[in-house]
C-alpha cells in the first residue's frame, strides 16, 4: 500500500477567537475581533467570540478528544492579548499560564504542539493607538511579544508559525472591510497593511531561532490556485495578476527578497512605504512554509475586481456549504507549484478542510461529503509526497465546528461536532475516518 512517511504529522488547526471564549477571564485584554463582532450588522445572526466552544476551560477534554483520534500534531494559535492585554508592556502571568498548561498537556498526550503567534485576534489598544497594522511602530510591538511567548514556552514549544494569512487579514480587513478591524480603505493601505505583517514576521524569527532551543521556525499563507478560464492571452493574463496578488505578493518577498515586479507596476500608485533593510528582513531563512489551501479559482479578464481587471468563472464541480469548489486535485498542483517556484525546505498544510450542514442525528453526525472530501485530499497530498514535495505534515480545519469570523456560528468545518447549546462535542464520521487513515497511513 503507498502510505505516507512514518513521521509525518497529522494534526488539527484552530485558532484562539474561534474556540477559547473566557473572552473576559483571567485578565484578558480585549481585542479587534470582539470589537467587530459585537459591532450590529457584522456578523451572521448577531454571533461573537464570548463563550466560542469554551474551549478555555475544555482544553483537557479537548486534548482527550485529538488522543482518541490519533492526532499527532496540534496548531493553535496565541491570543495576544491573554498575554498582553494592552498589546504591550505588562504581562499578564494568568495567560501564559494557560498556554503553558495547554502546552504541557498536548506533549504528555504525545501531541507536537505548532504555535501561530498571530491568527487575527489583535489587542484593542494596538488598533487604538495608529490603526495597529497600518503603524510601521507595530512591528516592534509584535516582535516584543513574539520575544516574550517564546521565551516562555520555548523549552517546550519547537514549532513556530508567525502569522496566518495576511492576504486575508490585510484585503478582507482593510480594502473590504468585511473582517476586523473592517477597515474599508483605499489599496494602499492594504498594502501597507500587508508589508508591516511581513516585516514583523521577518523580525520576530531571529528573535525566535534566539530563543528556542531547536527551534522550527514557518510561517501560514493563504494559497489559491488560480487558472485562467481560456488560452486567450487577455484571460490567462488576467490569472497571472490574480495569482500575482494573492499568492506571489507574499511568496515572493518571504523566498526571493523583492514583490513581484508585474505587480508593483500594476500597483505603482498603491505601493507601500518599504524602507531600506526590508526586503531583506521578509527574506529571513524559514525551515517551513505553511499552506491553507481551500480554493481553486478560475478567473477572465473583466471588471468585478478593480485594479485588477479579472472576475470569477464558476466552475459546474460539486462545492461545499460556502460555496468552495471541491478539487483535490488543485491540492496536488498548488504543492507542486510552490516546491517549483520557491522549493521551501519543508512544507506543512496547516489548514485544509471543509464546511457542510452537518446534522446532529442522535450521537452521529453522518458527514458523508467531509469523508470524501478528506479522502480526495489526503490521497491529493501523498501524491504530492511521492513526486518530491517536501510535506511533512496536514492539520485538518478544524478539530472542532467553532466561530466561523463573518459566518458566525452557521458555518461548520470541524471533524468533532460541537452542540453550542450544552458544548457537547460529538465525533463526526469523517473523525473517525480521519483516525484510521492516520493508522493506516494512507487515505
Ligand atoms: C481560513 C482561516 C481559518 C478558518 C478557515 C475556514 O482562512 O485561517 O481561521 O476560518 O479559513
Amino acid at each position: 500500500m503507498r502510505t505516507f512517511p512514518k513521521d509525518f504529522i497529522w494534526g488539527t488547526a484552530t485558532a484562539s477567537y474561534q474556540i477559547e471564549g473566557a473572552v473576559q477571564e483571567d485578565g484578558r485584554g480585549p481585542t479587534i475581533w470582539d470589537t467587530f463582532a459585537h459591532t450590529p450588522g457584522k456578523i451572521h445572526n448577531g454571533d461573537h467570540g464570548d463563550i466560542a466552544c469554551d474551549h478555555y476551560h475544555r482544553w483537557q477534554e479537548d486534548i482527550a478528544l485529538m488522543q482518541a483520534l490519533n492526532l499527532n500534531g496540534y496548531r493553535f494559535s496565541l491570543a495576544w492579548s491573554r498575554i498582553l492585554p494592552q498589546g504591550r508592556g505588562a504581562v499578564n502571568q494568568k495567560g501564559l499560564d494557560f498556554y503553558s498548561r495547554l502546552v504541557d498537556g498536548l506533549l504528555a498526550a504525545g501531541i507536537t504542539p505548532f504555535v501561530t503567534l498571530y491568527h487575527w485576534d489583535l489587542p484593542q489598544a494596538l488598533q487604538d493607538d495608529g490603526m495597529g497594522w497600518q503603524r510601521r511602530s507595530i512591528v516592534d510591538d509584535y516582535v516584543a511579544y513574539a520575544d516574550v511567548v517564546s521565551r516562555a514556552l520555548g523549552d517546550r514549544v519547537k514549532h513556530w508559525i508567525t502569522l496566518n494569512e495576511p492576504f486575508i487579514f490585510s484585503v478582507l480587513g482593510h480594502l473590504l472591510g468585511t473582517m476586523a478591524p473592517g477597515v474599508q480603505d483605499m489599496p494602499n493601505v492594504t498594502l501597507t497593511v500587508a508589508h508591516h505583517a511581513l516585516l514583523a514576521h521577518g523580525k520576530a524569527v531571529p528573535v525566535l531561532r534566539a530563543n528556542v532551543p531547536g527551534a522550527v521556525v514557518g510561517t501560514t499563507m493563504y494559497l489559491q490556485q488560480l487558472e485562467a478560464a481560456s488560452d486567450s492571452p487577455a484571460d490567462v493574463a488576467a490569472a497571472a495578476r490574480a495569482d500575482g496578488f494573492v499568492n506571489r505578493w507574499f511568496l515572493d518577498p518571504l523566498f526571493k527578497g523583492s514583490y513581484p515586479q508585474d505587480l508593483a507596476e500594476t500597483f505603482a500608485y498603491f505601493m507601500p512605504p518599504i524602507q531600506p533593510g526590508d526586503l531583506e528582513a521578509i527574506r529571513a531563512p524559514l525551515d517551513f512554509l505553511g499552506v491553507n489551501f481551500y480554493e481553486r479559482r478560475v478567473v477572465k479578464e473583466g471588471d468585478e475586481q478593480p485594479f485588477l481587471n479579472f472576475s470569477y468563472v464558476k466552475t459546474d464541480l460539486p462545492r461545499t456549504a460556502f460555496d468552495w469548489e471541491i478539487n483535490p486535485d488543485a491540492l496536488y498542483n498548488i504543492l507542486m507549484r510552490v516546491h517549483k517556484d520557491y522549493a521551501p525546505t519543508a512544507i506543512y498544510i496547516t489548514e485544509s478542510g471543509a464546511c457542510f450542514d452537518d446534522v446532529l442525528q442522535g450521537d452521529a453526525v453522518h458527514d458523508a461529503p467531509r469523508v470524501d472530501y478528506l479522502r480526495g485530499y489526503f490521497a491529493a497530498a501523498l501524491r504530492a509526497v511521492e513526486a518530491g514535495v517536501p510535506l511533512k505534515g496536514y492539520f485538518v480545519w478544524s478539530l472542532l465546528d467553532n466561530f466561523e469570523w463573518a459566518e458566525g456560528y452557521s458555518k461548520r468545518f470541524g471533524i468533532v461536532y460541537v452542540d453550542y447549546a450544552t458544548q457537547r462535542r460529538i465525533v463526526k464520521d469523517s473523525g473517525r475516518y480521519m483516525a484510521e487513515a492516520i493508522a493506516r497511513r494512507a487515505p
